[in-house]
């Protein structure tokens, strides 16, 4: 017990600064992990290492003989520089294939003796020299081995070369390679991307590297640990630009139209951060900040529509403060974001040379909505986050990558907040990833944030890492070690000096603390009992009959830092509380919810709690109203209190207007909907919340005076669209007609829309539900002829909102065919299909029929491939459909299930997992909703 330190609510951005040493933190924690990580792999009985302590995965029985067979590169090799020429063709050539050719001079140093040279190439033809697929040569004069023989392992993608003698440690050699590849439209890569302008095609040439897809542009040693620099030239066309990670530095007429353009060399960088661009798009740019140039790139129409300059507003802001933050400039001489029409991710740090797509980089002042400029701002912040974290100092492998993503996913939040600080983007974190997380984490089949190196291998393995856990779980535990070492201290701090500051008394070691949380999965529940003044923690799980059979070397128990007020007095911090809490008084912990876990308390301090929301609900911050939400629904799932507790939750919030909690009673409704819209009870539960949802409704009428505007702050927008959307799908008097007016209005005159951009998705989806084949037609003519990615992308997901079966299997055809809606939609098209209750089953067939289809086509690596599975499973509740689920998976087990089969046990544990819930909880739910909504 005894001192406490103490977060002073006044910790301002202002002393956010040190932030190189932040990354000192962050990297001692990861080589401390390295340690841990070593000393698992000594041990012996987990049986997944071998002596050498080569990877032997061991889901993978199959046991790597030669070099080759492994994933990883041999360490007798490292590059030291390229010379890398590419020349993309926007012009089909006979065949009707787009390709480019290249050429590429890698000088590498031997560490390790070797006659072995393996280095990345994955589908590139290689041109062959004396009967070889590359050239070798020394640098200095050195002696060079010959080959004796060429070949490619196309499993382990590697171009291989066996020599005929060895090299010599501590030279080092050239190794010249020539190639031609496909520049497919397969979003991988080197690759293409199309749109139209004035009627025209046109044809970009554009690159996404991360993780594996760098040795598909060029032969290179493919693993972020590989760092070299690039020396990089691009031939093009004259009437096109090329962009590349470094500022161009020369660029040449060589023979009419052709423009050869060379690059500075780059920083030593990792080969996933690379970037080549080809395009006719145009820019805007400033450089008022210091002499760093900022450019927005997009199509000719975007950049004339004005939809880069918000995004040009926000970049240098945002650099500026990261500047401060990491406390180093910015590293490069210039940072370019480009918004492409055709992206798998949402966007890529490429060091430099941002990607994103349309949607993230590009606002319109007219058309895109609250939530559009918000997405902008976040991702946005979240790339350039990347360019000291991530991108300077980089991860040694895959394994690590939650430190990388889960570092940015916290930071774009402050450097949101800098850019926008009317908008208190920081609470927002509770929504999108400490609850979204808590849903996934609470699974057994859950796993911990770090990863032994040894278990990431191949390209799905190392897809598989870019989920939920590494994102949301990284951001919300390093903002939680950020709220108890106070966030001056984790921006300043090595370990050692942490341990050191005076007047803070941590119960262990940094580094031992963040162990528990890092090295296992899942989070505890705290529960106070006020009466006895007991507290205790425990592994929470969603479904309390899951058996974890991932043994841990703490036993699933964490140092959890209570944060706590009593009757709105907030206490000192308690690090597993071992004072009593005991007393008439209210009492709440996990203030601001800055500790990863749930809270639970005895009956009487609920009831405390419920009749203080009932009461005065701004008695408590917004967060942790929402956070009561949250918190009672998931113990009521995991039978830890009654599900009425939980449903009592929400009767305050016919007095409540503030959106984080709103959203939260909505996200943990929605479980509801979803497992009874196909019952009886739906009518029940449609009552109540109609009951609850109207004064919210009637609220926004008038403070929009009559929906002719739109409320004025940030999260209240958010909120309309909430109640809006919520009044129709619950039946509220005067919804359908509203929305209905809108959408006729509309369809009677396109332009201008006098639909409010803020509540276009919410008045499309209702007013394609409650109508037909003309208003889905409509929207399919809008969405065609949308010139604003996010326009088009609102639209995409409301036509999905029919009710008419034979529309919904029409448009899941239309998913097949990329002239009518894009590769990079397919997959989420059909997951918006399956959100729609008579979507569903449609989806699912679609799925089953087509698997191996949609699996060659995105099953590699996509990250929205997992998303699929979780989508069409996620009404899964019955004995019927759990057969159909392990039928499919048997059904299918030759086909695999790539980068989704994660995804798959997580579906066959929930669906599980919802059937004893419906069946224990149905009966009562009925009740409660039934004696509530009168
Ligand atoms: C790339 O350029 C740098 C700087 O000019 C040079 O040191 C390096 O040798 C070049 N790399 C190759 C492969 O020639
Ligand atoms: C790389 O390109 C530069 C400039 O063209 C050239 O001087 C240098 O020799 C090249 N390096 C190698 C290893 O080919
Ligand atoms: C690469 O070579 C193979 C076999 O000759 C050929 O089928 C393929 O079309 C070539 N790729 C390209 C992009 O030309
Ligand atoms: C960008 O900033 C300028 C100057 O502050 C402002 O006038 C303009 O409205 C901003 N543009 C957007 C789209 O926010
Ligand atoms: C974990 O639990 C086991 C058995 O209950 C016990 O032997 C072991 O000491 C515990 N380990 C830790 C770190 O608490
Ligand atoms: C398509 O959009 C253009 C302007 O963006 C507009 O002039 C035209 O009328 C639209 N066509 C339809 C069918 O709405």
């Amino acid at each position: 017990m005894g001192k406490v330190y103490y977060v002073s609510k006044n910790v301002g951005l202002g002393l956010l600064v040190l932030a190189a040493t932040a990354l000192a933190t962050i990297i001692a924690l990861s080589i401390a992990y390295d340690k841990e990580r070593a000393k698992n792999r000594d041990k012996p009985e987990d049986g997944t290492s071998d002596s050498t302590g080569m990877p032997t995965p061991p889901t993978t029985p199959f046991i790597p003989k030669e070099p080759w067979d492994h994933y990883r590169l041999p360490e007798s090799l490292v590059p030291v520089s390229y010379n890398v020429t590419l020349w993309p063709r926007l012009e089909p050539n006979a065949d009707g294939l787009y390709i480019f050719t290249g050429h590429s001079a890698v000088v590498f140093r031997c560490v390790k003796e070797t006659d072995l040279i393996i280095i990345h190439s994955n589908k590139l033809n290689l041109t062959t020299f004396n009967g070889h697929h590359a050239k070798l040569s020394g640098l200095g004069g050195a002696a060079v081995p010959t080959i004796q023989k060429s070949f490619l392992i196309v499993k382990t993608e590697y171009l291989v070369l066996q020599l005929r003698s060895r090299l010599a440690v501590g030279t080092s050699y050239v190794l010249h390679t020539e190639f031609l590849g496909e520049l497919a439209d397969d979003l991988e890569g080197f690759y293409r991307s199309e749109y139209t302008d004035d009627g025209m095609k046109r044809v970009v040439a554009t690159s996404q590297m991360q993780a594996t897809y760098a040795r598909k542009a060029f032969p290179c040693f493919d693993e972020p640990a590989m760092k070299a620099v690039f020396n990089i030239t691009i031939i093009h066309n004259s009437a096109t630009v090329a962009l590349s990670n470094g500022r161009d530095i020369d660029s040449v007429i060589d023979g009419v139209p052709v423009r050869v353009t060379t690059f500075e060399p780059t920083e030593r960088m990792s080969t996933y951060l690379l970037a080549f661009i080809v395009t006719d798009f145009v820019n805007i740019q400033s450089t008022q900040n210091s002499n760093l140039l900022v450019r927005i790139w997009a199509r000719r129409k975007a950049i004339n529509d004005r939809q880069g300059d918000y995004a040009l507003n926000v970049t240098g802001p945002i650099l500026q403060f990261y500047e401060r933050y990491y406390n180093a400039s910015y590293p490069l001489s210039k940072s370019d974001q480009i918004a492409l029409p055709d992206f798998n991710a949402g966007a890529m740090e490429n060091w430099g040379l941002v990607t994103y797509r349309e949607t993230a980089l590009l606002y319109d002042p007219i058309m895109s909505s609250t939530g559009n400029k918000e997405r902008v701002t976040t991702v946005i912040s979240h790339e350039l986050a990347h360019m000291w974290f991530g991108n300077l100092v980089t991860l040694q492998w895959w394994n690590d990558l939650w430190l990388n993503e889960g570092f940015a996913s916290y930071v774009e939040y402050l450097g949101a907040d800098y850019a926008e600080p009317t908008w208190k983007i920081k609470d927002q974190i509770l929504l999108y990833d400490v609850h979204k997380v808590f849903a996934v984490d609470a699974l057994a089949s859950s796993h911990p944030l770090s990863r032994r190196e040894d278990e990431v291998n191949d390209p799905a393995q190392i897809s598989e890492m870019f989920n939920t856990i590494s994102y949301s779980k990284g951001a919300a535990v390093l903002r939680m070690l950020s709220e108890f070492l106070t966030e001056p201290v984790f921006a300043k701090g090595l370990s050692v000096s942490i341990e050191n500051t005076p007047g803070m008394h941590l119960p262990d070691t940094v580094h031992n603390i963040m162990n528990h949380w890092t090295l296992q999965m899942g989070f505890p529940v705290v529960t106070i009992d006020t009466r006895t003044g007991s507290i205790t923690q425990k592994h929470f799980l969603l479904d309390p009959e899951s058996v974890v059979d991932r043994p841990s070397q703490f036993n699933y128990t964490w140092f959890v830092p209570v944060k706590w007020m009593k009757t709105g007095v907030e206490q000192q911090q308690y690090w597993l509380l071992q004072k009593t809490v005991s007393g008439e008084d209210w009492v709440l912990a996990n203030i601001n919810v800055s500790g990863y876990f749930r809270v639970n308390y005895d009956l009487d301090n609920w009831d405390r709690l419920l009749s203080l929301l009932n009461t005065d609900h701004q008695a408590l911050s917004v967060i942790n109203r929402a956070q009561i939400i949250d918190d009672t629904f998931n113990l009521a799932r995991a039978k830890i209190i009654h599900t009425t507790l939980a449903l009592r939750t929400t009767k305050y919030l016919s007095n409540e207007r503030e959106y984080i909690p709103w959203e939260s009673a909505l996200r943990n409704l929605d479980y509801y909907i979803l497992m009874f819209d196909r019952t009886e009870v739906y009518g029940a539960l449609q009552a109540y919340l109609k009951k609850q949802i109207q004064p919210l409704f009637e609220y926004f009428k008038i403070i929009t005076a009559d929906w002719t505007r739109v409320p004025t702050g940030h999260t209240d927008q958010y909120n309309q669209i909430n109640a809006v959307g919520m009044a129709c799908s619950m039946g509220v008097e005067g919804c359908r007609e509203l929305i209905q007016g809108w959408y006729r209005q509309w369809m009677k005159n396109p332009h201008p829309s006098p639909i409010h951009p803020n509540l276009k998705s919410t008045v499309y989806c209702a007013a394609i539900a409650f109508g037909g084949v003309e208003e889905w037609d409509f929207a399919w003519r809008m969405f065609k002829n949308a010139t604003l990615a996010s326009e088009a992308s609102r639209l995409r997901s409301a036509m999905a909102c029919t009710k008419v079966p034979w529309l919904l299997n029409r448009y899941l055809d239309y998913t097949l065919d990329p002239t009518k809606i894009r590769k990079q939609d397919a997959t989420s098209t059909i997951q918006y299909i399956a959100r729609n209750v008579v979507g569903m089953p449609l989806a699912w067939n679609f799925v089953r029929a087509k698997w191996s289809y949609i699996f060659q086509q995105y099953g590699k690596a996509s990250f929205s491939f997992s998303n699929l599975i979780h989508a069409i499973t996620r009404r899964f509740s019955s004995e019927f459909e759990l057969q159909e689920l392990k039928k499919f998976k048997e059904d299918n087990l030759h086909v695999g299930f790539g980068s989704a089969t994660l995804a798959l046990e997580q579906a066959i544990e929930k669906t599980t997992a919802n059937i004893k819930w419906v069946t224990e909880n149905k009966a009562q739910v009925l009740k409660w909703f039934t004696e509530e909504s009168t």
